[in-house]
């Protein structure tokens, strides 16, 4: 009698238990979707997601001033009812938007306390909300918000400067301790013929002109590779490396999912100030960054121990992601940066290739966008993930450098090859750069160049105000003015106009993140088996897996390609259309078809996917 009830008892726990697994399975599958898989498998988020750069002062505005920000209003007008969470602006509304396009990571460039001289590269305190864009408890709502919807949060972190607004500067000037050597610091070399110290060296500033900064209070100079607003911190000084560690747990703690590091090559500087940079020969222009070899300023070795010590850190919770803002042009460079098996460092350092090579249409080929994506696959350590930038906040529009007619094959490219991709706001409905008056002009880096040469290096034209519809500021803000105008073309080139219409930019893109997350494209090898000054193309291959072969007219003419021609490898002479660029409105060439690779017809600039018929 007791046996057979505690069998019975025993039983009822197994149904029980059977039935709650299944209830929490079919809940976290329909509200997570692929998400949950990922969550099952060994392998890190940002491997399989895509990366989405916010630029905060451009995605939405609720508060509203012309200038984004995460959720201003939104929160208190849901509790009070004022308006339902439809009408809210700020990055936290645009949720739904994000996931359906299919990103996986948010990363938000700085939204900490600044006075915004390089909109928010230049921190007075690193563990506050700037009022722009709201307070902690948006910030709070915001990574619940976007982790409810499977979406992580990668906060920007700028460890190489501070604003000399920062208390700790102000405490440097002072020589008030700890923070007397908090910055780097130097005495003036010797007094011109009007009395006025000179900098102890020749180091200019990334933005123009001298690196270094007198401060009358303190009589020495300071270090500034970027503004003088932005003064270099010293990473020699123990204090220093620990209140950065502390930060970083700061915002861990917090539940943000990673970091991308901002100017992680600036970190060091080499001890002795008295040493000049060597100038490049041929440079005419003594104020401009390039016309000196960094050799003492950028990529010294002190950094890598730096890079490590975060790494041990975000180890210490699950499924952490570090990006670095790495610019090099020599490969064995940028590799250290991914540190090696025993000795990890970044998750990658940014592939910046497809922006450093490919500058503008002529520069762009079949020939060389395969050495630009070898160049990073064949040179990446064992085993490390690759990624792939078109464009951010630093540089144009990829629309703008290269063409409108290639947003859907570029976007093809970056999302369907082996690594994560990264893309800039925008990127999806390929917003193009704006055209921004001296007058308008914001960023600093425009201004220090002057009224004649702003426009070669302002980076204000691919910071304007994402295009969400018609309505007045393409949706952006309800306030009067923004912070930077709305490209005209916002009238026809905004989400909404693309979610309506039956072929756009945001419909491929999201196809692609869906596609991208088939086991071929996440696994599978990579092969590049028809290269010409005009044709770029990829295969995807994974055994007992279908094949898909990605081919991209890279000329501004329309073409009819033979890809059994000059093929390292042997292809069918049929394939059939997964997706293809918007450009293109063939009949003959229509999702689902079958199309003659010997004869395949391509718009110019046009990118198509296609799967392999299985006889060769
Ligand atoms: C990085 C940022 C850039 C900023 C600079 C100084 O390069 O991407 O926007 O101006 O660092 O912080």
């Amino acid at each position: 009698m007791k046996r057979s009830l505690l069998i019975t008892a025993f039983i009822v726990i197994l149904v029980l238990a059977a039935v709650t697994l299944t209830i929490s399975l079919t809940s976290s599958s329909e509200v997570m979707g692929t998400q949950a898989d990922e969550e099952a498998s060994d392998v890190p988020f940002w491997k399989t997601s895509i990366i989405y750069q916010a630029y905060p002062r451009s995605i939405s505005d609720e508060l509203p001033d012309g200038t984004g920000d995460l959720v201003g209003e939104l929160l208190s007008s849901v509790v009070t009812g004022a308006h339902n969470t439809e009408d809210g602006a700020g990055i936290t509304s645009k949720v739904d938007y994000l996931r359906d396009l299919g990103v996986g990571v948010v990363w938000l460039n700085p939204i900490y306390e600044s006075p915004m001289k390089d909109f928010g590269y230049d921190i007075s305190n690193y563990t506050a909300i700037d009022p722009i864009f709201g307070d902690m408890d948006d910030f709070d709502e915001l990574v619940a918000r976007f982790h409810e919807h499977g979406l992580k949060v990668v906060m920007d972190f700028v460890p190489n400067h501070s604003s000399d607004q920062h208390e700790w500067f102000q405490k440097s000037v002072r020589r008030e301790e700890p923070y007397t050597d908090y910055y780097v610091w130097a005495d003036p070399k010797g007094t011109d013929d009007d009395g006025s110290p000179i900098p102890p060296n020749n180091w200019l500033s990334v933005f123009r002109g001298s690196a270094w900064q007198w401060n009358e209070e303190r009589g020495q100079f300071f270090f500034h590779q970027f503004l003088a607003s932005q003064p270099d911190l010293n990473f020699r000084t123990p204090a220093v490396r620990e209140d950065m560690q502390k930060i970083l747990t700061f915002w861990l703690d917090k539940g943000v999912d990673g970091f991308r590091v901002d100017a992680i090559t600036f970190l060091f500087e080499v001890k002795d100030l008295t040493l000049n940079e060597p100038e490049v020969p041929g440079s005419e222009d003594p104020d401009d960054y390039a016309s000196l070899n960094h050799i003492y300023t950028t990529g010294l070795p002190e950094t890598f121990p730096v890079i490590r010590d975060w790494r041990v850190l975000l180890d210490q919770y699950p499924d952490k992601l570090l990006m670095l803002e790495v610019y090099s042009n020599n490969m064995e460079t940028l590799m250290k940066y991914y540190g090696n098996e025993t000795y990890p460092l970044g998750d990658f350092p940014f592939n910046f290739l497809l922006i450093d090579h490919l500058k503008n249409r002529s520069e762009l080929t079949g020939e060389s966008l395969r050495t630009t994506v070898g160049l990073w696959l064949d040179n990446l350590p064992k085993g490390k993930w690759p990624n792939w930038v078109l464009g951010n906040h630093d540089v144009g529009r990829v629309a703008s450098r290269v063409g409108e007619d290639l947003v859907d094959a570029l976007n093809m490219v970056i999302l369907l090859l082996p690594g994560t991709p990264v893309t800039y706001y925008g990127e999806e409905i390929g917003m193009l750069d704006t055209f921004i008056s001296w007058e308008d002009t914001q960023d600093p880096q425009g201004c220090h160049w002057g009224q004649d040469h702003y426009q070669e290096h302002s980076r204000d034209p691919a910071r304007t105000p994402m295009q969400w519809d018609e309505s007045k500021f393409a949706g952006f803000t309800t306030a009067n003015s923004t912070w930077l105008p709305v490209n005209p073309n916002y009238k026809t080139l905004n989400v909404a106009a693309q979610i309506l219409a039956q072929t756009s930019h945001l419909k491929i893109y999201r196809e692609l993140a869906v596609l991208r997350r088939e086991e071929v494209f996440m696994k599978g090898n990579v092969s590049f088996p028809v290269i010409t000054k005009d044709i770029f193309t990829f295969m995807r291959h994974l055994e007992s897996y279908e094949q898909y072969l990605v081919v991209v007219n890279l000329s501004q003419k329309p073409v009819e390609v033979n890809l059994l021609q000059n093929t390292t490898q042997e292809l069918p002479q049929k394939a059939n259309v997964v997706m293809r660029s918007i450009t293109d409105t063939s009949e003959n060439t229509k999702p689902g078809m079958e199309v003659p690779l010997d004869k395949l017809p391509l718009t110019a600039g046009e990118g198509m996917v296609l799967t392999l018929s299985s006889e060769v």
